[in-house]
């Protein structure tokens, strides 16, 4: 009798021991040009940054359902059909699970750890890093490795669900990493860079703000104005293709001419404000190539274009009125999966 508990005993740890657990990471993102006018089918160009989200996706025993925690918010949700918190801020790494397991067609109870090194609405792009890496991990945990087409194409549907009408672009860099110029109507392009004379400097504001909204903002002005708008809208799309050309040539003055300019161009349909002016124009007196809103502006973080030599001089000039410096640079790598193990 003892023997044969013993013996069970065994069993159930080896098939604790054995159950598939897997990891996926993906890198978070900065907009170089062309935010807001992307989401009007303009070009832009963004690159993957040396920050990364991280999942961890377990299978579990019993009956469906997904538990999502999240380090950084320090919460955790159990998402059961039909008994779906919809307004968590946990939904969408849910939603990209199940999303990601009715396309492979196996539906299992799983637990998802995220641990993100990526500053959340901040405009690096946390949530579609998150939702990619969540598909990933999903894939590997149920022995499949989705193509990259699908998860982006799966994250972006999370993406959906926290944005409302996002370009896409987020989602495509987190896939693919490196550097790309995006447009919504042709898909992306990846660019051939060497972006290793030059960092990125990232400041934060320190004001939230929600990309939804401020996307549903700009939207409003151009219809308010089109005569007056539209053309910037092209002028921005031109740009973009500039500055894709001058990251090909490894013309990173040019190119930081070109963020200045774009910087103007989001001041001008209103997602500037007198904190990120500050830090952009700190960031260009230090010494950056070029300075301009990140993202989708309102609030979040500034970039800051510097050659490498003088990447702490501007930091430190912008850590006397940015509560948070980041210094980070252009990350070749996209979506990898790491398990299962
Ligand atoms: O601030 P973020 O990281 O959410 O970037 C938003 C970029 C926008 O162009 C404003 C919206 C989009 O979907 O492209």
């Amino acid at each position: 009798m003892l023997a044969w508990l013993g013996l069970r005993e065994r069993k159930v740890r080896e098939s604790r021991w054995r159950r598939v657990v897997a990891r996926a990471s993906a890198p978070g993102k900065v907009i170089l040009v062309g935010e807001h006018f992307v989401v009007e089918n303009q070009p832009a160009i963004a690159v993957a940054l040396d920050l990364r989200a991280r999942v961890t996706v377990e299978p579990l025993e019993g009956d469906f359902r997904v538990i999502v925690s999240s380090r950084n918010l320090g919460r955790e949700e159990v998402f059961r059909p039909r008994e779906v918190n919809e307004s968590s801020p946990l939904y969408p790494p849910y939603y990209a699970a199940l999303k990601a397991m009715e396309l492979i067609g196996r539906k299992i109870p799983l637990r998802i750890l995220i641990d993100s090194e990526i500053p959340p609405a901040a405009g690096m792009g946390s949530s579609a890093s998150v939702a990619v890496a969540t598909v990933a991990a999903v894939g590997a945990v149920l022995g499949i490795k989705l193509s990259k087409e699908d998860i982006s194409r799966l994250a972006y549907q999370a993406e959906v669900l926290v944005h409302g009408r996002p370009s896409g672009i987020d989602n495509t860099i987190a896939t693919y990493g490196g550097a790309i110029a995006y447009r919504k109507s042709e898909g992306f392009l990846e660019l051939e860079a060497d972006f290793s004379p030059v960092s990125l400097v990232l400041a934060d504001s320190g004001i939230p703000r929600n990309t939804g909204e401020m996307v549903r903002k700009v939207r409003a002005l151009l219809s308010k104005y089109p005569r007056v708008l539209e053309p910037l809208y092209h002028a921005a799309g031109h740009l973009a293709i500039e500055a894709g050309k001058a990251i090909e040539a490894g013309d990173f003055e040019r190119l930081g001419e070109l963020m200045n300019v774009n910087h103007g161009m989001l001041a001008a349909v209103g997602v500037s404000n007198l904190t990120l002016e500050t830090l952009v124009y700190r960031a260009r007196e230090a010494g950056a190539l070029g300075a301009k809103i990140t993202g989708a502006g309102g609030g979040g973080f500034i970039v800051a274009l510097c050659w490498k030599e003088d990447a702490e001089k501007v930091a430190e000039a912008l850590r006397e009125i940015s509560p948070r410096v980041i210094v980070g640079s252009v990350a070749s790598e996209g979506v990898r999966v790491e398990g299962p193990s």
